[in-house]
């Protein structure tokens, strides 16, 4: 059976990590499901580790739409995210067409980057029927804005925001957070405030739920992000590693603090 936002509400009330990896193929996908992972995000990742970019921004909903839809016929058992891509949110029809087209090709929540002004999206995608998963903190779509990939929510009037805007968001229909490089302190405050699965990746070793790109677990990236960690070393298999990521996030011992998370 696969599995639902229930599943994640059930883990986080049961205190057990939610696992969460990339996949933008069927094979993998196949792969994830085998290691037994919670969660599948079919991200626009996929625009720096598929097709070469600098960026997420080249990203299409139509590249979005293929990539998911093989992932799908890969996995039977893990649930399934899928993010907007850029300019997806530009306004609420656009969001709402783009986002009808993933949940059409099998996404069961649509994972959105949000800014202040995304209160509102948010509530319209989900009176629509679509699942949200609000993305905050380093939010990729918005790099040329940052000046760069860079922690996102340091000094105190900009983490004050950051906790307001999750909870906005939460109360706007959002049914799972994910934060992306941001502050530990801020992370493990936001998920203790937060009644929804709060997934983390450059976070907190306290959030709800871990995700990596799973070319960064698999050895394949070659100059990967701080909070990252190559699981193949001493494993030997994509299927080990997969598998020791698996291991490591339910038993706690991956993100480690202060070596895979910010201060
Ligand atoms: O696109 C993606 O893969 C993501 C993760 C890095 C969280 O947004």
């Amino acid at each position: 059976m696969r599995n639902t936002i229930r599943t994640l509400e059930k883990l986080k009330r049961e205190g057990r990590p939610i696992t969460c990896l990339t996949a933008y193929d069927a094979s993998f996908a196949r792969l994830l499901d085998a290691a037994d992972i919670d969660a599948i995000l079919v991200g626009d990742s996929l625009g720096m580790v598929v097709q070469g970019h600098d960026t997420t921004l080249p990203v299409t909903i139509e590249h979005m739409v293929y990539h998911l839809e093989a992932v799908a016929r890969g996995a039977r058992r893990a649930m399934l995210m899928a993010d907007l891509p850029f300019l997806g949110d530009r306004d609420v029809a656009t969001a709402l067409e783009q986002g009808g087209a993933l949940m059409r090709a099998g996404a069961q929540m649509v994972k959105v980057e949000c800014r202040e002004e995304h209160t509102e999206l948010v509530r319209r995608m989900v009176a629509c029927g679509i699942p949200v998963c609000a993305h905050l903190g380093l939010t990729p779509q918005a790099v040329h804005r940052f000046g760069g990939y860079r922690v996102q929510g340091r000094e105190s009037a900009a983490a004050e925001r950051m906790q307001a805007q999750a909870l906005e968001l939460q109360d706007a229909g959002a049914q799972c957070l994910l934060l992306e490089s941001v502050p530990e302190a801020l992370a493990s405050q936001i998920t203790r405030a937060a009644r929804v699965p709060v997934i983390g990746i450059g976070a907190s070793p306290d959030c709800d739920g871990q995700v990596l790109v799973l070319q960064d677990v698999i050895g394949l990236t070659p100059s990967p992000p701080r909070f990252a960690r190559d699981f193949m070393a001493g494993t030997g298999s994509l299927a080990g590693a997969v598998a020791a990521y698996a291991e490591a996030v339910r038993s706690r011992a991956f993100p480690v603090a202060n070596v895979h998370t910010f201060g």
